[in-house]
């Protein structure tokens, strides 16, 4: 099967030194792909910059910006089998990335940020029959009623629900502790286990 996984964060440049992001390690995205390998399928892995190294056998691309991030994931999704939205694609970008570094002054600043696209949102419209569709939500509240509604709304097969902001799981953390929810109502929680674990356990159960 050819697995299209994305992870990491993405980088929206506001000047030449400043950029908005999130604490994405890329450690969940990179164990979804090295998993993938392990069970002899191919992989193209579209990672935003972590400080993690890519599983050999994986065809990375490597992008910044969640714009970046949309065209890549956009222009291999025909041919993926299966598709998992690993990465913490950022919601907003700044309106103007100023082409010089940016004066300070007195006065408070204000930053206009634009949204950016949905990357998953849109490969769940471009979907075909056949095609396998994952999505990621990470919540600090409401898990798994939140992560329903984006399972519907960006007409997903699963999504893998994952509690944030408690010490030693989900971003940057090794281990990790998820509910695998299916659009057919199966809900299946995963306990407390390193990251290439459950990503073995993601694996196998989106191919039952
Ligand atoms: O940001 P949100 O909580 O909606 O993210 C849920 C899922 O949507 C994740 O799988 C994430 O990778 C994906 N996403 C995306 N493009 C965005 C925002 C989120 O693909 N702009």
């Amino acid at each position: 099967m050819k697995f299209l996984i994305s992870a990491g964060p993405t980088k929206e440049r506001i000047d030449p030194v400043r950029f908005i992001s999130n604490h994405s390690s890329g450690k969940m995205g990179y164990a979804l792909a090295s998993a993938a390998l392990k069970m002899g399928h191919e992989v193209i892995l579209v990672s935003g910059p972590v400080n993690i190294i890519p599983p050999k056998e994986a065809n990375t691309i490597n992008i910044e910006s969640a714009a970046e991030m949309a065209d890549a994931m956009k222009s291999n999704f025909n041919d993926a089998d299966i598709t998992i939205s690993c990465a913490a694609v950022a919601d907003y970008r700044p309106v103007i990335t100023h082409q010089s570094k940016m004066k300070k002054g007195d006065e408070n600043l204000v930053l206009e940020l634009e949204r950016t696209e949905d990357i998953l949102a849109r490969l769940g419209k471009m979907k075909v029959e056949n095609q396998l569709l994952v999505g990621f939500a990470a919540e600090t509240n409401d898990l798994i009623a939140n992560a329903k509604g984006k399972l519907e709304r960006k007409n997903l097969d699963w999504i893998v629900a994952n509690k944030i902001g408690e010490a030693g799981t989900g971003f940057a953390a090794d281990q990790n502790e998820v509910t695998l929810i299916s659009k057919n109502g199966k809900m299946i929680k995963l306990p407390l286990e390193d990251k290439s674990t459950l990503a073995e356990k993601i694996i196998s159960q989106i191919l039952t």
